[in-house]
């Protein structure tokens, strides 16, 4: 165990007995995952008055009011991910593979099918689909989709589950992989796949459909798995840092699954509601999916909000009361932490809510 020092006021278990009149900050390295203190302040690290300069928590209203149809929308991005927004009225046209990044979706809303080289995967809302660099796929929808596409340069991986044990989160046997199915589209002229390299498209035209594929057998196949199967961790006694909900895990990013729980139980003094923190070694973007999101005001579903590694966030003022006779919270969200900065796209600056920042006024 690192050295462990401990000054003046503060309370035994972190989150919890908080003392009066006193704020907890975390201060965490690598995200949940390193060294950690607790600071127990006067005032609240977020009760500034102004901010001057780029370092702020930044938020996007529901961006499937504003990201247009039919195409993916960088939102934030760095050398190792990209976020997308794709609201999509009709199928796409075009096969596609990804010669840039491994790809997964979550479906916010709406329903479809994802036909791959290795089958097809039919897709609902709060379904994450996991496509490898490389696969050959192209979309049906059955309905309007609000897609949420992560793009990444390296694998989705599972979180590893250690002394839970294998069965914890989510089960293997929760997990759907395609079986060998031919495209169903047989009858067309000829058959496009756009492929993405260094960001460029390049079309390759067929006359057969190249989702020809009559059997498969190995370790790299598409998978999908509904976030409303996810076992969520919880304890009456502690709130469980976002590291507990971790459902992927990349270089340099893990994706956590915010789910419907029981809350921790206020006659142990456990705080209901996140901590505040700057976590200084990740970024951090939380999508609203589905709920009432009682720890931050205004919030609706398909909203995004980015906090930038630095400066502090935490819940809203009114958030304390709200969550104070709260013994459930119905609330679903993704959560994208980044070891490297994100940089926010031109879309996104011209889209944000710029007085966010306020909100904790
Ligand atoms: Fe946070």
């Amino acid at each position: 165990m690192e050295s462990f020092h401990a000054s003046g006021t503060y309370s035994k278990q972190a989150h919890v007995k908080i003392p009066d009149g006193l704020y907890e900050e975390e201060h965490g390295r690598n995200g949940f995952f390193g060294r950690v203190s607790q600071l127990y302040h006067e005032n609240p690290t977020v009760n500034w008055t102004n901010i001057e300069g780029d370092l702020k928590p930044q938020c996007l209203p529901p961006v499937y009011e504003t990201c247009g149809e039919n195409q993916f929308v960088p939102m934030l991005q760095n050398s190792d991910v990209v976020i997308n927004a794709g609201l999509f009225t009709k199928s796409p046209e075009y096969f596609y593979r990804s010669a840039d990044y491994d790809e997964l979706f979550f479906i916010h809303d709406g329903s479809g099918k994802i036909e791959t080289v290795y089958g097809h995967l039919d897709y609902k809302k709060g379904d994450y689909i996991v496509i490898p660099r490389g696969t050959t796929y192209k979309i049906f929808l059955n309905e309007r989709t609000k897609f949420l596409k992560v793009e990444s340069s390296s694998e989705f991986e599972q979180p590893d589950r250690g002394m839970l044990g294998p069965n914890a989160l989510y089960d293997q046997t929760l997990l759907e992989i395609p079986k060998a199915e031919l495209g169903s589209e047989q009858n067309l002229k000829e058959y496009k796949v756009q492929i993405k390299r260094l960001g460029k498209i390049t079309t390759v035209t067929y006359p057969f459909n190249p989702l020809d594929v009559k059997g498969w057998k190995g370790s790299v196949y598409p998978w999908k798995l509904s976030i409303y199967d996810i076992a969520p961790i919880m304890s009456h006694r502690y709130h469980i840092p976002p590291s507990g909900h971790t459902t992927f895990v990349a270089k340099n990013f893990v994706i956590c699954s915010f789910v419907e729980r029981p809350l921790e139980d206020t006659k142990h003094g456990v705080l209901k509601v996140p901590f505040y923190h700057s976590n200084i070694d990740f970024d951090e973007v939380l999508f609203y999916h589905q709920g009432n999101f009682f720890s931050r005001d205004n919030i609706d579903a398909g909203a995004l909000t980015f906090h930038p590694q630095g400066i502090h966030h935490g819940p809203h003022p009114k958030a304390f009361e709200a969550a104070d006779d709260k013994e459930y919270t119905d609330e679903y969200a993704v959560m994208i932490d980044t070891k490297n900065p994100l940089i926010p796209t031109e879309w996104f600056n011209e889209n944000e809510i710029k007085d966010y920042w306020k909100s904790w006024m």
